[in-house]
């Protein structure tokens, strides 16, 4: 298993390019199914979870073309099995998102029921209760969701999210958009990769309205034609970057990016002291030097403050000036970081859903272990600004979400390797 050793200390400084989407480009991929005819996904990052969605689709009998710039090709026509099996689903929850369109573009689907994970139950009641809402009959057997569509396809329905969930609404969405007749989602996900999964639908000659906003209305279509899109940049990643440079006084120009994709993320930065210029593609952050100020956040789903960034502003605040809280009010059990952070020196102390990180001078490096994908970026932040070397293992969780972690970092001055292990 591969390790990073990341020797604390150096000031960020420079640019880097922002890479594709990787919660835009996993239900884009799924929606490619919906398609009579080859489809082409360009902007994909380079990252073990799409190489998955991949993954599954070529066990299902397609198998992707992939040109040099990672621009994928999918002709969802050759599809020979409509199985997801656990192997894959257990290593990515996402893989749930090939249910709605297989049971809407061929009748039928049997996907593995993904099991807890590392950040709390996560269930996926929703997706199910969406799909029957469309007249499919849906078993669980054997740990595996059989959903079958009706005679003469998935119906139209008018489905009421009780929790604001981002991949149920874009399963149904994408069901949606071959069932028969009008479908309305209420209280729907308002994230912006909920809007650019409608983009593509539309793309390809879907009927969908309102996207990003809580009631999305989508028209089925009698078929979907081939297409050729680009994924949005990725959010989280750019959020992530801009704390790396703030939690070590530095500067860095984020490119290829959406500053109106993540303004809850901008406006705590600014509390926290940073200077940030914007462009339409690109967001400069410049510390000038200071130490940050402790923040107060509570996450929820957007436009509020991503649960996909929390852990990061726990680093942030770990070695602010002040005290600050942090709610998480959309997982359970996602503050595992929390533990490894005492590892290395920092004040935080739990209270059910709430953290309190007071802020300490210095963080010293200690050897650390990723659990979760985010939780990692964490680690990553506060061993830039820790004294001596942190030693960070099962990094294969950092590469699930981020591209080339290490060359994007050195590119800004910091001193980070990869050691095959
Ligand atoms: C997506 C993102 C993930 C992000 C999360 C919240 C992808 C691939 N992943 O995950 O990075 O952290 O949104 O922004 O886009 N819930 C139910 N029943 C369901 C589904 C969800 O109760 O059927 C609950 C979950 O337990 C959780 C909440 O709804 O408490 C939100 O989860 P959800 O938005 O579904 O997260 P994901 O779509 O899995």
């Amino acid at each position: 298993m591969d390790k990073l050793i990341i020797t604390g200390g150096a000031r960020l400084d420079g640019e880097i390019r922002i890479s594709g989407a990787k919660n835009a480009a996993l239900p884009i991929l799924a929606a490619t199914l919906l398609a009579d005819g080859p489809v082409t996904v360009g902007n994909l990052p380079h990252l073990h979870d799409i190489t998955t969605m991949i993954e599954l689709f070529g066990r299902m009998g397609i198998e992707p073309v992939i040109d040099e710039k990672l621009a994928v090709e999918i002709d969802p026509r050759t599809i020979k099995t409509l199985v997801a099996p656990y192997e894959l689903v257990k290593t990515m929850r996402a893989s749930i998102l090939v249910l709605g369109p297989m049971v809407a573009r061929f009748g039928e689907a049997e996907v593995a029921l993904p099991g807890g994970c590392a950040i709390g139950s996560r269930p996926v009641d929703l997706h199910i209760r969406g799909l029957e809402a469309m007249g499919a009959k849906i078993e669980v057997e054997g740990g595996y969701i059989k959903a079958k569509a009706p005679e003469g396809g998935l119906r139209g329905a008018h489905f009421f999210f009780d929790t604001v969930s981002v991949t149920g609404t874009e399963n149904i969405m994408m069901a949606a958009a071959l069932a028969k007749g009008r479908s309305v989602l209420q209280n729907a996900a308002r994230e912006p990769e909920v809007v650019d999964l409608a983009n593509f639908i539309n793309a390809m000659g879907g009927k969908v309205q309102g996207a990003g906003t809580d009631t999305i209305t989508i028209d089925g279509v009698e078929r979907l034609d081939s297409a050729n899109y680009r994924v949005m940049p990725d959010r989280i990643e750019t959020g992530t970057y801009l704390v790396a440079a703030a939690v070590t006084g530095g500067r860095v120009k984020v490119k290829d990016t959406d500053p109106t994709i993540l303004e809850a993320v901008l406006e705590k930065l600014k509390e926290a002291g940073a200077d940030l210029t914007t462009g339409e593609d690109w967001i400069e952050l410049d510390m000038h030097g200071k130490r940050p100020k402790a923040v107060n956040l509570r996450t929820a789903p957007y436009p509020a403050f991503p649960t996909d960034m929390q852990a990061q502003f726990i680093s942030l605040n770990a070695i602010a000036e002040g005290t600050g809280a942090v709610i998480e009010t959309i997982f359970e059990n996602r503050f595992m970081h929390v533990y490894e952070m005492h590892r290395m020196g920092a004040q935080i102390q739990v209270e059910g859903n709430t953290a309190i990180v007071t802020g300490v001078p210095t963080l010293k490096g200690a050897p650390v272990m990723a659990t979760d994908l985010r939780a990692s970026a964490s680690l990553v932040l506060s061993a830039l600004v820790a004294e001596g070397d942190t030693l960070i293992d099962r990094i294969y969780h950092i590469d699930r979400g981020y591209e080339c972690i290490e060359e994007k970092l050195q590119m800004l001055g910091a001193k980070i390797r990869r050691v095959p292990g």
